[in-house]
């Protein structure tokens, strides 16, 4: 695979072509990943909940996202890789350059923080250090506590507004990727249209730039449970590269996310 960049991902929102990305934890997946030319990867807090079995992603830490990081970046040298920042490790503009600097040596092309425009000094401080930022809105899974529940975000009119200054906001500041995640298709797509820079969503509908899926659920790996924002690819292929493939050509087509995977 080429080197991807985030002008890369500029260049494809400009010419209009979807792109998949997916999160990954280790080399050999980022290995498979790359070899069927994903993209971006993600190594998100939700190994807090896929690899160690915990509720919610509150308890990871820097270390062990650093640590997936490595491994990803030894797996996949080409893609654009992004990590995320932990539940309190960006309270501070400073805490977050400590913080960040970390993922960035580990082998991070970027960092992604949750949450709206309080972020904006935050985000500004890490791009003028160099840290290029995806700022993360909508079911911000790390204020599970607040929302009271995983809950799709962005139904009323003022949260809706709310949501699109966000965005507006942590671009101006900065942000160079905006995710959504769980907000209905309209909303995500006014967001989309508003935002230069490229949007990705999940279980936000298939009007934005570009699709994630945790890779867990896209192979069906969480017995009891798949999201319903998400597909089992492997049940409908029967081999993981054929799985990623697939999901790759529906995203590109605008297939997926489908009616039944979307929140209006
Ligand atoms: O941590 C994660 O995997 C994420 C994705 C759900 C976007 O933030």
């Amino acid at each position: 695979m080429k080197k991807i960049t985030i002008n890369t991902l500029m260049t494809w929102k400009q010419e209009g072509r979807k792109f998949a990305t997916a999160t990954a934890y280790d080399a050999s997946f980022a290995q498979l990943f790359e070899q069927q030319e994903m993209p971006l990867l993600l190594v998100g807090d939700s190994l807090g909940m896929v690899l160690q079995g915990k509720s919610d992603t509150l308890s990871v830490s820097i270390e062990e996202i650093a640590y997936h990081t490595r491994s990803v970046r030894s797996g996949s040298p080409s893609c654009l890789l992004m990590a995320d920042m932990p539940f309190m490790s960006f309270s501070t503009p400073e805490q977050a350059c400590e913080n960040a600097a970390v993922l960035m040596k580990a082998g991070a092309n970027m960092v992604k923080v949750e949450g709206g425009r309080w972020l904006a000094e935050t985000i500004t401080t890490l791009t003028q250090r160099a840290v290029p930022v995806c700022a993360h809105l909508g079911l911000t899974p790390q204020s599970v506590n607040i929302f009271g529940g995983f809950k799709v975000q962005g139904r009323s009119e003022e949260q809706a507004e709310q949501m699109l200054q966000d965005a507006l906001a942590l671009e101006a500041a900065g942000a160079q990727i905006i995710l959504l995640e769980c907000v209905p298709k309209a909303l995500a797509a006014r967001i989309t249209d508003a935002v230069r820079v490229p949007v990705i969503g999940i279980g936000a509908g298939n009007a934005t730039d570009g699709q994630i899926l945790v890779m867990h659920d896209m192979f069906g790996i969480s017995a009891n449970y798949i999201p319903r924002f998400s597909k089992n690819y492997l049940a409908e292929t029967g081999d993981l590269r054929q799985a990623v493939t697939r999901y790759i050509e529906e995203v590109a087509t605008g297939e997926f996310p489908g009616p039944e995977q979307t929140f209006n």
